[in-house]
């Protein structure tokens, strides 16, 4: 039978070609999108592909989209093996200004509802359906800008790079990858933080050196872990990452 996933926010970028190269390795691909029309125009691309997709509307800072949907896959398919949390927003535009003096928290509260507290809210709801797979993954989209250990470290890549709202979101999320990942040690789940790379999308711009086939590797290599890989860590194409 065919693994089972769900990606969040497929409908372009990072998380569309996550899901191309799932479907690929022969997964049934649920492409999550908060507007159903993109949903459903990805997952019809996926399919004019050759691939076996479904679309989902799911806004992850709704409540009532996320309970619809685990409804709707506990109903389908009884279970889920693969949960990709890839949907995420940046609300800060230049990336060279350090605004943690004066970003409004409204600011901060609307990236963390997407990059924190959606991600956690799904996650749960889907737990159920995770533990009914033999080989759960939970990948969660995060980010080497949410690195705290390379934030505090003068010379480190990132160092100059210091957007308040979405790099401590994505420090919270590996927090959240970390506690959930020891709250299943004693069960097959297995959690873990991507760092995709530096890759060209609408929210990594043109300037960014990977492209999309690359950029969506790490997922790919995390959603898919063999029993004895790792879980509760950070990770990009294989190499881990400081917290
Ligand atoms: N690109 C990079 O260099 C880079 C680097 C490190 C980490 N990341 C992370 O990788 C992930 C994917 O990024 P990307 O570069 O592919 O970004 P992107 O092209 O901007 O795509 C983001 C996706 O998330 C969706 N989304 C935003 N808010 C949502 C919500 N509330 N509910 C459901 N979907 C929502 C967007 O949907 P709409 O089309 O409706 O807006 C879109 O599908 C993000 O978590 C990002 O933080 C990216």
């Amino acid at each position: 039978m065919k693994k089972l996933a769900l990606v969040t926010g497929a409908n372009k970028g990072i998380g569309l070609e996550t899901a191309r190269q799932l479907a690929q390795k022969g997964v049934h691909v649920l492409v999550g999108a908060r507007d159903l029309k993109k949903a459903t125009a990805a997952a019809e691309t996926l399919r004019a592909e050759g691939f076996s997709a479904d679309p989902v509307a799911l806004d992850v800072t709704k409540s009532a989209d996320i309970a619809a949907a685990a409804a709707m896959i506990g109903e389908k398919f009884g279970h889920l093996d693969i949960l990709v949390n890839n949907a995420g927003i940046m609300v800060e535009g230049d990336w060279s200004v350090n605004e943690s003096a004066t970003l409004p928290v409204a600011k901060i509260r609307e990236t963390f509802d997407t990059n924190f507290f959606g991600v956690i809210e799904l996650t749960q709801a889907l737990l159920p359906l995770l533990a009914k797979s033999d080989a759960g993954r939970i990948v969660n989209l995060s980010s080497i800008l949410g690195s705290l250990t390379l934030h505090a470290t003068p010379g480190s890549p990132i160092y100059g790079t210091k957007l308040l709202a979405y790099n401590v979101s994505k420090t919270a999320l590996n927090g959240f990858t970390v506690h959930l990942a020891h709250a299943l040690k004693d069960t097959p789940i297995k959690v873990n933080s991507a760092h995709p790379g530096w890759v060209k999308t609408d929210m990594g711009g043109e300037s960014a050196p990977m492209e999309l086939a690359d950029g969506a590797r790490t997922s790919v290599e995390l959603a898919l872990l063999p029993a004895d890989g790792p879980t509760g860590g950070f990770f990009h194409l294989g190499d881990p990452l400081p917290f």
